[in-house]
């Protein structure tokens, strides 16, 4: 089968496409044909591998798909031959990929794979996010990176959850930021009091969401660092005090199994009652993997990125 294998930790320029042996579904897997398969910023950081816990080069990249199930492991009963997936799992940059059952779902009624991209992953981190932050109705958020895939997913779910909504995002992305349900765009973190922060920027515009999140009560959601790394001290949590929550979805998946349970029935609700809609991503040839990571790490790119293998 034809794959996107990292080669080197030197970033996507180094993705090759390689013809490689078909993976097989072991016990408790399924072998899926993969339709369309998800770009996230977690795939630029592993083409770096700044990663933490990511792959080490040469390997298969990628790691959401959705397409058809081609194939059970032993034991196998929750999914069938032909049905349509969503998941997550290593390798998802390839005609095939093999996904545990417990990290995938079926599409929504009526969507394609296409459509369906980012609701394990964007949709269910901002949901956790939002979720973990404690987020109620006339509470002021601010959503960072609100122009991209999580970024949008989350401006959209704090908007429904009756929230002001605050965001940033490049200068050229504000527009979008508003027409998804932003009440004011800004190019950084402003000098406002905010109960609830979704960080995903890290680097300096960590010390601003500290010094922006309502001392006491404001909660700091972090669950990226597409800006670089950044310290918080006892010092400053002791006399600047605020809540600080960490998000990882992997973990969360593998040590609150019951949490994301309810991640995805509180999901589904959502596309059930059409605040979800179906996705629309940009989308780009397999072969062209290396120019999609390239875009989203260069910051030009809005809303979620797709390779069709
Ligand atoms: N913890 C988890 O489980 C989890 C799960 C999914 C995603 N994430 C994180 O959530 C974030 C969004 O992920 P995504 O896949 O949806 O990507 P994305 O938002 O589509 O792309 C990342 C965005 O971050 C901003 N950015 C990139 N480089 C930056 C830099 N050097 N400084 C400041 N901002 C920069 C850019 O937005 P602007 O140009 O508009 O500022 C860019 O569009 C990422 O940080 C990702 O690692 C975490």
């Amino acid at each position: 089968m034809r794959a996107l294998q990292q080669t080197s930790r030197h970033g996507p320029a180094d993705l090759r496409l390689v013809d490689i042996a078909r993976p097989t579904a072991g016990p408790g897997e399924i072998l899926v044909r993969v339709t369309a398969a998800g770009v996230n910023f977690a795939d630029v950081m592993q083409t770096y591998s700044t990663y933490v816990d990511g792959p080490t080069a040469p390997y298969v990249a990628g790691f959401e798909a959705a397409g058809e199930v081609v194939a059970l492991g032993p034991g196998v009963t929750s999914f069938a031959h032909g049905d349509q997936v969503l998941g997550i799992g290593p390798g998802a940059f390839a005609e095939y990929l093999v996904l545990s059952t417990s990290a995938a779902m079926p599409l929504p009624r009526g969507w394609s794979g296409e459509q369906s991209l980012g609701l394990m992953l964007n949709w269910a981190t901002a949901l956790a996010a939002l979720r973990l932050g404690r987020v109620a109705a006339g509470e002021t958020v601010l959503v960072q990176a609100a122009a991209g895939g999580v970024g949008q997913a989350a401006v959209r779910l704090a908007r429904h959850f009756g929230t002001t909504v605050l965001a940033t995002a490049s200068p050229a992305k504000h527009q979008l930021v508003r027409t998804a349900g932003a009440h004011e765009v800004f190019a950084t973190v402003p000098d406002r009091r905010i109960d609830v922060i979704l960080e995903s920027v890290g680097g300096p515009d960590f010390a601003r969401s500290l010094a922006a999140a309502r001392p006491i009560t404001g909660r700091v959601v972090v669950y990226g660092m597409a800006g670089g790394d950044a310290t918080v001290t006892n010092r400053a949590l002791n006399f600047r005090p605020v809540q600080l929550i960490g998000l990882h979805l992997g973990v969360l998946m593998a040590e609150a199994p019951d949490l994301f349970a309810e991640l995805l029935d509180e999901l589904t609700g959502l596309i059930a009652a059409g605040v979800i809609p179906p996705g629309s991503p940009t989308t780009y040839a397999l072969a062209d993997g290396p120019a999609a990571l390239a875009a989203l790490e260069s910051r030009s790119t809005v809303g979620k990125l797709a390779l069709r293998p």
